[in-house]
């Protein structure tokens, strides 16, 4: 895989060489990055046996870079805090326990040309969002859909272009969560 390439090249030509990695199974996204024009996980992308043509790795894109392929998640991490990502009833207002788990779809949200618009959420924090909105335990359905479109730009500044969906190693499809919540917001405005 890639992400045993760059492993390699850290261990034996450049220590200082930097990038995320934690579970080396597709299960974290902290390895997530851009390898030849696609938003992916190093550690499922295997390495490109055509030896005569090199491979492009860059950082996330629209993201600013810390270090090599470190990129700086602070915007996306405050996107994704503000869904309130945790199953909500109205005994329990706040179950924690989810929040910590760091989301892995970093990747669909830098994959997003909408995700640089102030106040749109972006794919990632979306598709969490209707994780719990769809959720029959949660109670905070109506709530959540409330908040989210008190500034339509939330919602609303998607284009459907669907890179979310395509850059998605994990087949995740946020272009549909994000339609289900705008028909289900129309349906239950007044007219
Ligand atoms: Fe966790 Fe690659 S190291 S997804």
């Amino acid at each position: 895989m890639v992400l045993d390439a760059l492993q390699k090249i850290k261990a034996e030509d450049d220590s200082t060489l930097s990038y995320r990695r934690s579970c080396r199974e597709g299960i974290c996204g902290s390895c997530s990055m851009n390898i030849d024009g696609t938003n992916t996980v190093a550690c499922l992308k295997p390495i490109d046996p055509d030896m005569r043509r090199a491979t492009m790795i860059t950082p996330l894109p629209h993201m600013f870079v810390i270090k090599d392929l470190v990129v700086d998640l602070t915007n996306f991490y405050n996107q994704y805090r503000s869904i309130e990502p945790c199953l909500k009833t109205h005994n329990h207002p706040r179950m924690d326990g989810n929040t910590g788990r760091a989301p892995r779809i970093g990747r669909s949200w830098t994959g997003c040309m909408s995700a640089y618009f102030a106040r749109f959420l972006g794919p990632g924090p979306l598709i969490h969002a209707y994780r719990w909105i769809s959720d029959s335990r949660d109670e905070y359905a109506d709530e959540r859909l409330r908040v989210m479109t008190d500034d339509m730009r939330k919602l609303y500044k998607c284009r459907t272009i669907k890179n979310c969906t395509r850059t998605c190693p994990k087949s995740l499809d946020p272009a549909v969560a994000i339609y289900k919540m705008k028909a289900r917001h129309l349906l239950s405005s007044p007219v």
